[in-house]
């Protein structure tokens, strides 16, 4: 099976919020990925809105017809907008004021109590919940006795020792992440995986057989100023499609 592409936007609005005005529009951008072959669209409402607003999202709703998948942090102000909202799929991520993307995985087991809450109000309002942790068993576990259906494992620590040309501590966190993604599908979990990957750096996690979704944003709208983005997200697919199939398309 190939693993679906989730389209994350965020950047659009990036850059459109560098000027606040009207453009590039995130919704015009989700139309073209899914032109290109996006199977969903991720987009994280941030709490200090520095890029999507509440009006993407909205409109993301209504204007795109793939599953929409909203990245949150557990707060009640995000759980009020995703219980409207009902997106497809919320993943639930830390969030740091202070800090530039998502940095770490959610710390599920040490947030147990705080997070149940969320997890049951989402799956309850028929929205499906991913957490977004770090390849670790006892994250996984914590997962699992939360009732969350799926985890999105975070690659940005591979990605990163991949865009440092550190390969043997990209290979040893690949193999946490091989691991956490036979431990979760063993049991029952649906393991996603997302973060920082890039045409370097997806294929190797693209070839892990229990991965379901990949989402991929930043390098694949950074990508886009060069190469337009159809382009981009085609040929991503088909590094993922390659690595999961032997087969070039
Ligand atoms: N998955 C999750 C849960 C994220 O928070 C992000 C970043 O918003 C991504 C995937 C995509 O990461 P990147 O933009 O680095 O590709």
């Amino acid at each position: 099976m190939i693993p679906r592409l989730g389209v994350n936007i965020d950047h659009v609005a990036t850059i459109r919020n560098a000027r606040g005005g009207t453009y590039p529009d995130p919704v015009k951008a989700a139309q073209i990925a899914v032109k290109a072959g996006a199977d969903g669209i991720t987009a994280h409402l941030r709490e200090d809105r520095r890029h999507i607003t509440d009006r993407d999202i909205e409109r993301l709703g209504s204007e795109i017809d793939v599953p929409l998948n909203l990245e949150m942090a557990a707060t009640d102000e995000m759980l009020d907008i995703a219980l409207k909202a009902k997106p497809h799929a919320a993943c639930i991520v830390p969030e740091k004021r202070e800090e530039r993307t998502t940095e770490g995985g959610l710390d599920a087991a040490g947030q147990h109590n705080h997070l149940a809450h969320f997890v049951r109000a989402l799956k309850e309002n028929g929205t499906r919940v991913s957490l977004f942790i770090e390849p670790a068993q006892h994250q996984l576990e914590a997962a699992l006795s939360l009732g969350a259906p799926v985890v999105e494992l975070h690659t940005g620590a591979y990605a990163d020792a991949c865009n440092a040309g550190e390969q043997e501590r990209a290979m040893r966190i690949l193999d946490d992440l091989r691991k956490a993604a036979d431990f979760g599908t063993r049991k029952g979990l649906e393991v996603h995986a997302g973060h920082g990957l890039t045409f370097e750096s997806v294929s190797p996690i693209a070839a892990i057989p229990e991965v379901i979704e990949l989402n991929i944003g930043h390098f694949l709208i950074s990508e886009a100023i060069f190469c337009g983005l159809h382009e981009t997200i085609t040929h991503m697919r088909d590094l993922i499609v390659l690595a999961r199939t032997g087969v070039p398309q």
